[in-house]
């Protein structure tokens, strides 16, 4: 089955109300490739002025979500006030709430499970730091944060994969495309051995660490490469052209 391409921005903490409206022009006037899922995530404050104002084919993630239904919870958004505003996705377990926050693989799961088992969907993040891309254990430790997914997970449908090695995530040192491609099918080989055929043929697996105009086209013609998830870019009239990097 062909994985339609995916290309997330994920603004983290950057932005203003006056220049979070000009990336949402920028993106309403550009020609986008049809054929490309778009989804972008502001900081959670502004993610109902970005839903009112950008065009409905694209789609908006909130940057965390919490695994409990509405109540005493200072500070957290839940599942259903994000399907109430419209925001139909999240991402989770990225590095940044991983390390600075302390999230836990178990932490990321269970919220994984309990945004797509109430209807979000969920850019699921994973990756390594450099010592442990250094000492050889890349595919070790993503299969263990996989593991933690899928002891939680029994529906896959809700989940796209994104591979952010570490190292590479705003510094500028892109892995390169034979080292994204190797973690990327060892992905897809894990959902196989581990989950399904299906899973393992459907779910989008995307790569994020310093992706540009300049990089983006050679990462996206490997096999499984199934998009991007692009940070500093995306706040950058160039995220268009990432977007339009398979025309
Ligand atoms: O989630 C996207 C990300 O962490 C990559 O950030 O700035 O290296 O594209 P950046």
């Amino acid at each position: 089955m062909a994985r339609k391409f995916f290309v997330g921005g994920n603004f983290k903490m950057n932005g203003t109300i006056s220049s979070i409206k000009e990336i949402v022009e920028n993106l309403n006037k550009a020609q986008l490739d049809s054929s490309v899922e778009v989804v972008v995530s502001p900081p959670a404050l502004y993610l109902l002025l970005v839903r009112e104002h950008l065009r409905k084919e694209i789609g908006v993630a909130a940057q965390n979500v919490f695994n409990k239904p509405n109540g005493a919870f200072t500070g957290e958004i839940s599942a259903s006030q994000l399907t109430d505003s419209n925001i139909d996705w999240v991402i989770l377990g990225h590095s940044e709430r991983r390390t600075i926050l302390n999230e836990s693989d178990e932490t990321v799961a269970s919220k994984t499970k309990y945004a797509t088992d109430n209807g979000v969907s969920v850019i699921w993040c994973c990756g390594e730091s450099l010592e442990q891309r250094e000492s050889g254990s890349t595919l070790s430790v993503i299969a263990g944060q996989l593991a933690a997914l899928k002891a939680e997970l029994s529906d896959w449908s809700k989940i796209v994969i994104a591979y952010e090695p570490i190292w590479a995530i705003g510094t500028g040192k892109v892995a390169t495309t034979e080292q994204a491609q190797e973690v990327h099918a060892s992905i897809r080989k894990w959902l196989k051995d581990n989950v399904s055929d299906k899973v393992a043929d459907e779910t989008r697996i995307l790569y994020g660490g310093s992706v540009s105009e300049k990089n983006c086209t050679e990462l996206s013609k490997q096999p499984d490469i199934d998009g991007f998830l692009v940070g500093g870019a995306s706040l950058k009239p160039a995220f268009v052209d990432i977007i339009n990097c398979k025309l």
